[in-house]
């Protein structure tokens, strides 16, 4: 059966964790817990903002972290750097097996769409850069709705942009926390687990799929949607 499916960007199509290649010349070996502790709370603030009903989009809660990044690893960096630095944002390079898992699951006719806390506009200029754009069908924000996941109201919408019921749905994300959102909100979900050691939370709640990246998935979807 031809699926609908929604990939997650940060950490699922691209690094995020990428930019400690940006930050090693200005914080030289705090670049890889400054890239954590940004990304960590990049999330966080987006969490929070949901919950509050305090939406300003993905670029404020990354800028913002990124701040508090800088602050919590006191260093200083000068506003041309943190310049540099968010616009590194929208240059992160696509994992390895992204183009071929997507040219494979295109080819096999199923339906795909990014599908984001980033802003629509963020999200199609990264991707375009990252050279995967033109293989996928739309862009879902949660941008339209003002908040973030995994607010279940955002799944709903993934679901509707594609036209299918949200059991008709998957979620292909490498962030846990999406994943169980995704199944919380009654989709279908895939853990791209990128790294061997990444740890699932224990909710009771499993994904539908496990796969170690795009490829993998690629290969092991159509089992799962017949
Ligand atoms: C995304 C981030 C939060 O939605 O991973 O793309």
């Amino acid at each position: 059966m031809r699926a609908a499916i929604g990939f997650d960007i940060y950490g699922t199509l691209v690094d995020p964790l990428e930019m400690n290649g940006n930050l090693r010349p200005m914080v030289g070996e705090l670049a890889d817990r400054f890239s954590e502790l940004w990304r960590e709370k990049q999330v966080e603030y987006a969490f929070r903002r949901g919950l509050m009903g305090r939406y300003e989009d993905f670029g404020v809660c990354t800028r913002q972290a990124l701040r508090y990044a800088m602050r919590t690893l006191d260093v200083n960096l000068s506003e041309e750097d943190q310049e540099r630095l968010m616009a590194g944002y929208q240059r992160l390079e696509a994992f390895p097996d992204v183009a071929p898992g997507l040219e494979t699951l295109r080819a096999k006719g199923h339906q795909l769409a990014a599908f984001s806390n980033g802003a629509e506009a963020t999200v199609r200029s990264l991707l375009a850069h990252a050279g995967v754009f033109p293989l996928l069908e739309m862009v879902v924000s949660v941008d339209d709705l003002k908040t973030f996941k995994p607010d279940p109201r955002v799944y709903a919408y993934l679901a509707e942009r594609l036209g299918r019921s949200a059991g008709e749905t998957w979620l292909v994300s490498s962030n846990p926390w999406d994943v169980i959102g995704a199944k919380a909100a009654g989709l279908r979900a895939a853990w791209v687990r990128r790294k061997p050691d990444a740890v699932f939370d224990p909710w009771g709640i499993e994904p539908d799929l496990i796969a170690g990246d795009l490829s993998e998935l690629a290969g092991r979807l159509d089992s799962s949607t017949e």
